[in-house]
């Protein structure tokens, strides 16, 4: 049942019920923006008036006029009306599309503590350059015609030695697609699971909400399953294919333990169903030994995904499916449909980065660096501030105690500080009382200011 409800400064169809409580409004107030119910600057009543309609605690509306003014939906002046805001909110979305959300936001901050990227000023650049010769060097003339879909052979071959002993993926080149990225490669495995008949397609609640926005737009619909502290409950799985990070959950940090793996590979192989396992930071492991790709165990029901936008850089837009066999044909005729085209010349220098050692040292020198960054920032943290999932990757969480400040509460003071980072609660598909915290990319600065960035951070929590 949904409420329409109405005031007197107001009269706008809101799809909240009581007990969805705060989330579920600002769910319901971010919708009623989206769709243009409520229109760009309109004024929305103040926090009094609207808890007061809803029955619900003052506090609770502040909390949420304040989570949706720092996700850009939401304008406030001091002094002024909250309004909405005028130009952050993207058009109104035609009907067949998915509900889109705030798009990934990276605020111009002058800390850059922003999750998902590696440090761009790391980039192997004399590496890449000699590849780049020595490919210009010895490529035959064909290489630089249109290259098969799924990449060059040169490429998939040294992905297929470099994800064998490096992940332990079975992997042979000729199940190997390189596509523009892992958000890429999601998009068309959805399409072709949807056209096969699968009308659902679950992800980890909470996930990155881009991607799946990304899937759905490929036709699926998307459903929730949770994660706890031993990552995906493979239990609630009921879809016939679900997206998964087992080697270092996004956002949350925690890896799948081995009895939720096998259950997820039982679960894939039992039902015929598909596992789609992200490894976007699976080389990055730091205190134990790296977890093998879940793919191994069961390669014809696992899509094993990796990209470069960690090790390497975002930019390059490379990133790789292996398939179980009988998706390579679907997935390569639905990248041709799709007018891919690889672009082949850049293909053929990854492959030499490959072939020469010289992305393995890169990969061992960042892991190196990125692991001396995480030890500075946990010791660099005031007490009653939990860290979760530091055992691998480029990011951590960090949970909040019980009478902390609120997350936005937190990301406002934060960008007042000019400190970039993300809040816990964009990641979360289903409404409720979720436990706050802020992720935080800690490979994201650049060498020279990754300690004022932790410093400008911890003026923010202290
Ligand atoms: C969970 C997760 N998977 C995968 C990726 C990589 O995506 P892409 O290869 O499209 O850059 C990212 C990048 O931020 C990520 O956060």
């Amino acid at each position: 049942m949904t409420d329409s409800w109405s005031s007197s400064s107001w009269d706008v169809h809101l799809d909240w019920r009581p007990e969805t409580g705060r989330q579920g409004l600002a769910d319901a107030m971010r919708r009623a923006i989206r769709e243009g119910r409520l229109a760009p600057g309109a004024v929305v009543p103040s926090t009094r008036e609207l808890a007061k309609d809803l029955g619900l605690a003052r506090g609770t509306v502040t909390r949420v006029y304040s989570d949706l003014t720092v996700e850009g939906y939401l304008r406030t002046n001091q002094g002024a009306p909250t309004r909405v805001a005028a130009n952050e909110v993207p058009d109104a979305p035609s009907r067949k599309q998915p509900t889109p959300r705030a798009a990934p936001w990276v605020p111009d901050a002058r800390w850059d503590l922003y999750p998902g990227r590696p440090d761009l000023s790391s980039f192997p650049r004399a590496a890449w350059v000699s590849a780049t010769r020595r490919v210009m060097q010895e490529a035959p003339a064909r290489a630089f015609d249109y290259s098969d879909t799924r990449g060059p052979a040169v490429l998939r071959e040294a992905l297929s030695r470099y994800l064998a002993r490096s992940r332990g993926v079975l992997a042979d080149p000729e199940r190997i697609v390189v596509t523009g990225g892992f958000s890429h490669g999601l998009f068309v495995l959805a399409r072709v699971l949807h056209e096969r008949g699968d009308r659902e397609l679950a992800f980890e609640d909470p996930s990155l909400p881009e991607f799946r926005d990304r899937a759905a737009s490929a036709g699926p619909a998307i459903t929730p399953v949770g994660v706890d502290e031993r990552g995906v409950q493979v239990s609630e799985i009921d879809s016939p294919a679900v997206v998964v990070t087992p080697a270092h959950q996004y956002p949350l940090g925690v890896t799948l333990a081995p009895e939720r793996r096998t259950a997820l590979v039982r679960w894939a192989t039992s039902n015929g169903s598909l596992v789609i396992e992200d490894d976007y930071d699976g080389e990055f492991r730091f205190d134990r030994r790296p977890v093998g790709a879940l793919q191994a165990l069961a390669p014809e029901r696992v899509v094993y995904a990796g990209t470069t936008s960690k090790t390497l850089a975002p930019a390059l837009r490379i990133g790789w499916l292996v398939l179980p066999r009988m998706l390579v044909e679907p997935v390569r005729g639905a990248l041709e449909n799709l007018g891919w085209r690889p672009p082949a010349l850049d293909h053929l220098v990854l492959a030499d980065l490959l072939n020469s050692g010289a992305y393995d040292r890169h990969v061992r020198q960042r892991r190196l660096a990125y692991r001396r960054r995480r030890d500075r920032l946990l010791a660099a943290l005031p007490g009653g501030i939990t860290p979760v999932g530091i055992s691998a990757g480029l990011h951590l969480l960090l949970r909040f105690p019980p009478d902390f400040r609120s997350e936005s509460e937190v990301i406002a003071q934060a960008l007042r500080a000019s400190v970039a980072i993300d809040p816990l609660g964009r990641y979360w598909m289903r409404p409720g009382e979720h436990p706050e915290g802020i992720v935080l990319g800690y490979a994201t600065p650049a060498e020279h200011a990754f300690a004022p960035a932790v410093e400008a951070l911890m003026n923010v929590l202290r």
